[in-house]
């Protein structure tokens, strides 16, 4: 069976795969470039890379009116347990087998604070393992060369912020192309602020030219199966 795959903006996808539906990050509301809205999205889980509110999002509004299961680090896990919702924490290198598939949380260069300044744990990335595909989402990081090591996993397709300011630009979301080797590359968390405005066409002839590796650029509310 194919996972399927929608962006919704800046870090935010939807993801059906293994009989659930999954949302990453999703920052909706305040987003311009939102391709739905928190009030219609659907989720059975959803996972929070890191606290910041452009990832943290509406993840509580939306848990609470879909029942979805919060999937994060520890710090994460506790808060949306404090608010009366259903969370599964983990924490860095450390993998749960869901009833759709795998999640294990990889390491991510960035910072973890609540909206209101609490402290939210250490920020994540995410590999997913859903019908037997491998995903990579690296959320907010630096470039960092272990993605070699996560890149031995075998990644079908890596999801990857090339805004720079607060993560990786396109110059070393291309570097990272080359040490994970992915079949399939998504750039992401650009354009949605104007410190983080890019040229997502440069990066993806730049990926092509120079790896192996085929380079979607997905505008908010299209779809990609894999
Ligand atoms: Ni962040
Ligand atoms: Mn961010």
């Amino acid at each position: 069976m194919p996972v399927e795959l929608t962006y919704y903006g800046h870090a935010c996808f939807g993801l059906k795969g293994g009989g659930a539906t999954l949302l990453i990050d999703p920052f909706l509301t305040g987003n311009p470039l939102a391709a739905v809205s928190a009030d219609e999205v659907e989720a059975d889980y959803i996972l929070v890379s890191h606290a910041h509110g452009d990832h943290l999002g509406d993840a509580v509004a939306i848990a609470q009116r879909t029942g979805a299961t919060i999937v994060g680090n520890h710090e994460i896990a506790i808060y949306a347990g404090n608010q009366g919702l259903t969370a599964h924490g983990l924490h860095i290198g450390g993998g749960w087998d869901f009833p759709f598939g795998r999640i294990k949380l990889t390491i991510a260069h960035h910072g973890s604070s609540f909206p209101d300044g609490s402290y939210g744990g250490n920020p994540c990335g995410f590999l997913l393992t859903i019908e037997g595909k491998n995903i990579y989402h690296a959320c907010d990081t630096g470039l960092f060369y272990d993605m070699k090591l996560i890149g031995e996993e075998g990644i079908e397709l890596a999801i990857l912020p090339i805004g720079d300011n607060y993560t990786m630009g396109p110059k070393d979301a291309l570097r990272a192309v080359k040490l994970i080797e992915p079949t399939v590359v998504i750039p992401i968390h650009y354009d949605t602020f104007d410190v983080i405005k890019q040229d997502p066409t440069d990066f993806a002839r730049a990926v092509e030219a120079e790896t192996k590796a085929r380079c979607l650029v997905l505008k908010p509310g299209e779809s990609y199966s894999l």
